[in-house]
């Protein structure tokens, strides 16, 4: 399997014409975060379309019993056609686009897929590289297939729509990825005053295109080699599920949790610990309450990461430079407590 970068960023919404000439289906299906359904231009640009389906959106959709939904309002519009004939054209954030994909996917073995990713985290991160997927209980991402778009559509008027908390969520996948990049885009990190919208559509393509260097090794993640994009997520992770983070956030605060370990266990230098601290002091978060020891415990034992002999952590050598180690659950939550995470 080769993979190239399918985004396409444009300024308003592509018509129905365009996308059906793109994905080379008659029968598109919109699936749309209702949210976002409600916005002005976009109420307007779905009067184009004949099926639209409007989804409440958050992680309460990525779950089996919503799967079994769905997929029963959708197969009906599939019948008499080949399934590369109809497509899934998915508007709304990373939810919408791991459980839409998933939807894609399976459906009758498989049936076109596009993302319109309505948040910037789905734009800069999720809607790219094919994962996707529900969970099962409160862990994150359990069922799920490796299934690429077709097409990604990167919004401008779309994007800039969001309120400033979804900003903030998207930019902490965003800092992940220029810590992992290092060269030109962590020193456009460095030097922009604001990680305000307009930055960040700036350096878009670039966060996009260090997605595809990493993903391109390993389209279908058979060779581990796309763990270095879980930096952060580790922590990050248990910290979602715990106190209903945004996803980004929780990724960023799991990204300084790593570099604090990294600096402690002489892997990183205080000099380039020190760049990357003042990048991430740009993205303000709100202070949380640390987990207890059973949750991140229960939360590493069946994170994807962990094998029988210890759990793929990401660390830091430098800038640009992420590397694996397995590291035991029990010095993972020692050294979560020491930094105030976990009690
Ligand atoms: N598949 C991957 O590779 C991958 C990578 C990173 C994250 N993820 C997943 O992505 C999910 C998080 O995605 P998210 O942060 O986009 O969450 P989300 O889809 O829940 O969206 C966040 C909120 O913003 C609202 N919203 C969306 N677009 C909007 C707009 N334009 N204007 C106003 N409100 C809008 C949504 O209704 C929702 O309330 C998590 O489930 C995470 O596991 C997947
Ligand atoms: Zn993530």
């Amino acid at each position: 399997v080769k993979i190239l970068n399918p985004s396409v960023f444009i300024n308003q919404m592509p018509p129905a014409a365009q996308l059906q000439k793109t994905l080379k289906a008659k029968n598109l299906i919109i699936f749309i975060d209702e949210r976002v359904s409600e916005i002005p231009f976009v109420a307007q640009w779905l009067t184009g379309f004949p099926y639209v389906l409007r989804v409440s959106c958050g992680e309460n959709l990525k779950t089996l019993e919503e799967y079994t939904r769905w997929s029963k309002k959708i197969l009906p519009y599939l019948q008499g056609s080949l399934p590369q004939e109809s497509a899934l054209v998915v508007v709304g954030g990373g939810t919408a686009g791991d459980f839409g994909g998933f939807l894609a996917s399976t459906l009758k073995r498989g049936i076109g897929l596009c993302h319109i990713p309505s948040t910037w985290l789905a734009a800069i991160d999720s809607a790219h590289g094919g994962k996707n997927g529900v969970n099962v209980d409160q862990f994150k991402n359990q069922v799920g297939t490796v299934y690429h778009p077709q097409k990604i559509f990167l919004v401008k008027e779309l994007l800039f729509s969001q309120p400033s908390e979804n900003l903030t969520s998207g930019n902490g996948e965003a800092l992940k990825m220029a810590i992992i990049q290092g060269g030109s885009l962590f020193a456009s990190f460095e030097r922009t005053k604001n990680i305000d919208a307009n930055f960040i559509w700036k350096v878009l393509p670039a966060l996009i295109q260090g997605k595809y260097k990493v993903v391109k090794k390993d389209p279908l993640e058979k060779k581990g080699h796309r763990r270095i994009l879980n930096l952060g997520h580790t922590l990050g992770h248990a910290l979602e599920s715990k106190n209903g983070l945004a996803h980004g956030m929780a990724v960023q605060m799991g990204t300084q949790f790593i570099l604090d370990w990294s600096l402690e266990l002489k892997f990183i230098k205080k000099s380039s610990h020190e760049r990357i601290r003042k990048v991430l002091i740009k993205n303000t978060l709100k202070p949380i309450s640390p987990i207890s020891t059973e949750h991140l415990l229960s939360q590493l034992s069946q994170d994807k990461k962990h094998s029988l002999d210890g759990i793929h952590c990401v660390f830091v050598k430098n800038i640009g430079r992420p590397f694996i180690k397995k590291v035991k659950a029990d010095d993972f939550i020692t050294a979560a407590k020491r930094w105030g995470w976990a009690r």
